[in-house]
């Protein structure tokens, strides 16, 4: 059976800490202009039911960089349109190295890796983003040096980012505190699910923002209108905006604390202009980090990541 990572769950905290090894490595060798060719050969296809650009082209650059070759297979496809999840899944995986998918329901994804012969990855469901949030924390790791103890504020929607930040900060020995309208918190089911995975996880909910940020090393905003929630607009606006995250807001946070985001933002919506241009945005460094995270993903799925320090 090969490994998927579907969710973070998918990994434990010694091989979250072996992948920021990974990724560090080869970023650094790549800074230094070394390239090597560890997926030589190795062919990856991507299915994708909605739009991306970090994703996308992160997982394209970054196996061209360890000299595979990707397939962004459109709409002619006909995932979920022509056959079976499950026919698709067995036929991809008899041609193709590993399977990237960006999937409205995480049904989708699951289904196709029970089926798939070779490791499938989730570029973004409706429930989890793992690779965003290892992309996340490897940027923190990168900033402070280390993780366990650190404090992040999440503020805003608990969705598909949030869920896999709960887990990874599980992971990780950090601390996570949410500010989020209480109907738009996790569910029971949800936080079961990410306490059995993360037992030893402290995360707390408050309504204020304010009080989230007193003590963050990071404050986190994701958009309040996921891809596939438009309808929801009007009121997703109206209930999230006391929880934007402007200047007011970052200034009762510690002055170290970074702002995270991970793209693509709505200006004006959860953070303003000023704080997502400002001196502790690291929102392109995320963004950048997708790409060495997921080579190394890439590579220890696929097992080629030995040769890496
Ligand atoms: N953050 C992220 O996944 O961006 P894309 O939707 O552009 O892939
Ligand atoms: N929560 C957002 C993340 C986009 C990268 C969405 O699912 O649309």
């Amino acid at each position: 059976m090969p490994r998927h990572l579907l969710s973070l769950a998918d990994v434990n905290a010694d091989e979250v800490n072996r992948l920021f090894d990974i990724a560090a490595d080869l970023k650094s060798k790549l800074a230094e202009g070394v390239r090597r060719p560890l997926l030589a050969g190795r062919v990856m296809a991507m299915i994708f039911e909605k739009p991306s650009l970090r994703t996308r082209v992160s997982f394209e650059a970054g196996m061209g960089q360890l000299g595979g070759s990707t397939l962004f297979l459109g709409p002619d496809a006909g995932f979920r349109k022509r056959e079976s999840i499950e026919d698709f899944g067995r036929v991809l995986s008899e041609y193709v190295d590993a399977i990237v998918v960006r999937c409205y329901a995480h049904d989708t994804l699951a289904t196709l890796a029970r089926c798939a012969s070779c490791p499938v990855i989730n570029g973004l469901s409706d429930f989890s983003h793992p690779c965003q949030a290892m992309a996340d924390l490897f940027t923190l790791r990168e900033l402070r040096g280390k993780l366990a103890g650190s404090t992040l504020a999440w503020i805003g929607d608990c969705n598909n980012v949030a869920r896999s930040l709960a887990l990874g900060c599980g992971r990780t020995g950090m601390k996570m505190l949410v500010a989020c309208p209480t109907q738009y918190r996790f569910s029971d089911d949800e936080l079961v699910w990410i306490r059995r995975h993360a037992d030893t996880l402290d995360i707390a909910f408050v309504d204020d923002p304010f009080e989230a940020v007193a003590q963050a090393d990071a404050v986190y905003t994701d958009v309040w209108v996921s891809m596939g929630q438009e309808k929801e607009r009007d009121e997703r606006i109206a209930i999230f905006s006391p929880y934007q995250v402007n200047g007011r807001l970052m200034a009762a946070a510690p002055r170290h604390a970074v702002f995270m985001h991970c793209l693509p933002a709505h200006r004006g919506e959860e953070v303003t202009d000023e704080v997502i241009d400002g001196p502790n945005s690291v929102v392109v460094r995320q963004a950048g980090n997708r790409m060495h995270v997921q080579k190394a993903i890439l590579a220890w799925l696929l097992g080629a990541a030995d040769v890496v320090r």
